[in-house]
């Protein structure tokens, strides 16, 4: 069984599915930010690519929100 959900951690944003890395390597929490800043680092830039950072796109599982944070999730 797999499962989604969004939680805070530690001050991280977690919308990740229970077989998935949670370190920033599979890309399987990707999520679009609507509104707001996250900091993120240690992810693997073949996962979330310039491209999608500029587009809004944030690995969930390894970003702390700088304030309120909205995510298309
Ligand atoms: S859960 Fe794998 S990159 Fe976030």
């Amino acid at each position: 069984m797999i499962f989604t959900w969004l939680s805070f951690s530690n001050g991280k944003i977690l919308v990740v599915k229970a077989s998935s890395c949670r370190s920033g390597v599979c890309g399987t929490c990707k999520k679009r930010k609507l509104e707001g800043e996250v900091k993120m680092e240690g992810y693997d830039p073949e996962v979330l690519e310039e491209s999608d950072r500029q587009e809004g796109y944030i690995l969930t599982c390894i970003s702390y929100p700088v304030g309120r944070v909205v995510i298309d999730a």
